[in-house]
């Protein structure tokens, strides 16, 4: 049988930026934080690198904001840059006194007055400002917050819980548009129940799993900016795919990323006969944003017709190696590759959804009691690329700012009268799970050829003419058919790809990640791409 609940907040997302809002808002509240797999499904888990912030008293907001406005290819929103920098240390703070164990820089003399904690190089960064728990800082932050989110009676944690739809007003025939909770999967029960909830948070990550290769999980499949679009939120730059220059090659390794901060610390990129290149496309050379240098890699690969380049850091010792990179280490050694004296195979993957849903400083969406955080938000931060470390402490801030708005908007925002049980009674158990695997297979191989690195107008065509084919056949089954994660995964996926390829095909320039061999300049103006529903009433 299905269920109805009721809580103050429902955060759909169990990452950073769903965590910390957990963790920030009143003990008061009745919360429930969903995650359709377990809580550690996420990307955050994973990071590697670290978190950018002004932490060392060499550094300053100006230079970080400087930075990001440079690697964002001029199409930043500045303040939302400066509001995110502006509240870094803080944001900071709050993880150490949460208790995450960042790693500590030995050699740092604390008299005069030095910060304590080790950081390290990115690329674009002109300071050293990435404070890292050595090169598996999401795991080491991930498993900190929720240890303290355990802690809180206010909070229920529910693994295996799949936000199928948001519930408006709107969508129930009302005249207003607000949120009021949302249909969730339970997968144990197989049953779809309702939520209903005063504020919704959206903390369902990004949507890199749209792409045949990806440093990311399973779940990324932009379920957040889907339902959002659905609910009649407005999305934007969602042409912006950020692709990272180096996961590991190798033919048993799923797509495991080797941290841009062996770059920071030195490493070079190699050919297959040992000679560097990137000096050849940038000045930076390895420590170029990661636009430039994924499309210089890109470039060698196909001219040279190689399957890989290499990433070497064995000029540097044994024991900086390992106590750096220990999780590189270990996961190469894995797979034969000693780094301490060999070269790493590395290609280029899908890593980082850029745009998503629209949203203020607060996190708020165009749908009232509706928030975004965390990348399945476009906050304005990365304009057309992302600058390393910089998503981490978007979430932070932004789920931080987001508890603050919805503190001031307790005492006026009710709870949601009684909602309509999810209508199961026409469809059936689906006898076809192959059609559903099949048209997985098919939108991540089109995206990866048509929507990738290198786009056209004639590549993009394409892909939207098989998009819109799929996205039917999709519909007539997900109305036939009971919803089941991969379904739910594959109708959202569709529709984000619909998106970016919209998107990419109203950009008739090349700025930042994205790049068309049609249109190969930059045009003087920069502008966001910002996309519409049908059901948007702002
Ligand atoms: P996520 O951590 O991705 O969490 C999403 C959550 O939403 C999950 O709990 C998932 O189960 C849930 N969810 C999604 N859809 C649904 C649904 N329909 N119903 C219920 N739950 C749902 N950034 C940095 O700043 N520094 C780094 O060093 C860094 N390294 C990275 C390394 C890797 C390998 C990867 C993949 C990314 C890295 N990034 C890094 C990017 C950064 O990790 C992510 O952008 C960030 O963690 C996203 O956090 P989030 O809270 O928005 O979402
Ligand atoms: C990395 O460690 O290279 C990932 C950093 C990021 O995505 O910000």
């Amino acid at each position: 049988m299905s269920q109805h609940f009721r809580h103050d907040v429902l955060i759909i997302g169990s990452g950073a930026a769903g965590l910390t809002l957990a963790l920030t808002l009143p003990s008061t509240l009745r919360i429930a934080v969903l995650s359709k797999g377990d809580l550690a499904n996420g990307s955050t888990y994973w990071a590697q690198g670290g978190v950018a912030a002004v932490l060392d008293d060499t550094d300053t907001v100006e230079s970080h904001v400087e930075d990001t406005l440079v690697a964002g290819g001029g199409l930043c929103r500045e303040d939302a840059v400066r509001f995110t920098v502006e509240h870094s240390r803080e944001a900071i703070q709050w993880l150490i006194e949460q208790g995450v164990p960042f790693t500590r820089d030995e050699e740092q003399d604390r008299e005069d007055g030095g910060f304590e904690y080790h950081l390290t190089r990115e690329g674009g960064h002109s300071h050293r400002r990435i404070i890292h728990a050595a090169d598996a800082t999401g795991a080491a932050i991930f498993n900190t917050l929720l240890q303290r989110t355990r802690q809180l009676e206010n909070v229920e944690l529910l693994e295996q819980h799949v936000a199928v739809d948001l519930i408006t007003e709107r969508k129930l025939g009302g005249s207003r548009q607000r949120c009021l909770g949302a249909y969730v999967l339970n997968r144990a029960s197989g049953e779809v129940d309702t939520f209903h909830a005063r504020f919704v948070i959206l903390a369902t990550g990004g949507a890199a799993k749209v792409y045949l290769y990806t440093s990311n999980p399973d779940g990324a499949c932009g379920d957040g900016i889907a339902m959002a679009w659905r609910a009649g939120c407005r999305v934007g730059n969602l042409e912006f795919n950020q692709f990272h220059p180096t996961c590991l090659y190798h033919p048993q390794a799923k797509s495991f990323l080797i941290t841009e901060a062996l770059r920071g610390e030195g490493a070079h990129l190699k050919l297959p006969n040992g000679e560097r290149f990137m000096a050849r496309f940038d000045q930076r050379e390895e420590l170029a944003p990661r636009d430039i240098v994924a499309r210089a890699i890109d470039h060698e690969m196909k001219r040279l017709g190689v399957d890989c380049v290499y990433l070497d850091i064995s000029h540097k010792t044994e024991s900086f190696i390992k106590t750096h990179f220990p999780t590189v280490y270990e996961r190469c050694l894995k797979f034969g590759i000693d780094i301490t004296r060999q070269p790493i195979p590395v290609v280029p993957a899908a890593h980082y959804t850029c745009g998503g849903v629209l949203v203020d400083s607060r996190g708020l969406t165009d749908v009232p009691n509706l928030y975004a955080i965390g990348e399945t938000s476009f906050t304005g931060l990365h304009g057309a690329n992302r600058m390393a470390s910089n998503s981490l402490l978007e979430c932070f801030v932004y789920a931080r700012s987001a508890a603050e708005d919805i503190v001031s908007r307790l005492d006026s925002v009710p709870m949601p009268e009684d909602l309509p049980t999810w209508d199961a009674s026409q469809v059936t158990d689906s006898d076809e799970d192959v059609i559903i695997a099949h048209n997985w297979d098919e939108l991540r191989r089109f995206m990866w050829d048509y929507v990738g690195i290198v786009r056209t107008n004639k590549r993009l065509q394409r892909a939207q003419h098989r998009v819109r084919m799929l996205l039917s056949e999709i519909d007539e089954f997900y109305s036939n058919y009971k919803v089941s994660r991969d379904l739910i995964e594959l109708r959202n996926l569709a529709q984000v790809a619909e998106l970016m390829i919209e998107s990419a095909m109203l950009r008739r320039e090349s700025r930042g990640l994205h790049f068309t061999l049609d249109y190969p300049e930059r045009l003087d103006q920069a502008r966001d791409t910002i996309l519409q529903p049908p059901t948007y009433c702002g």
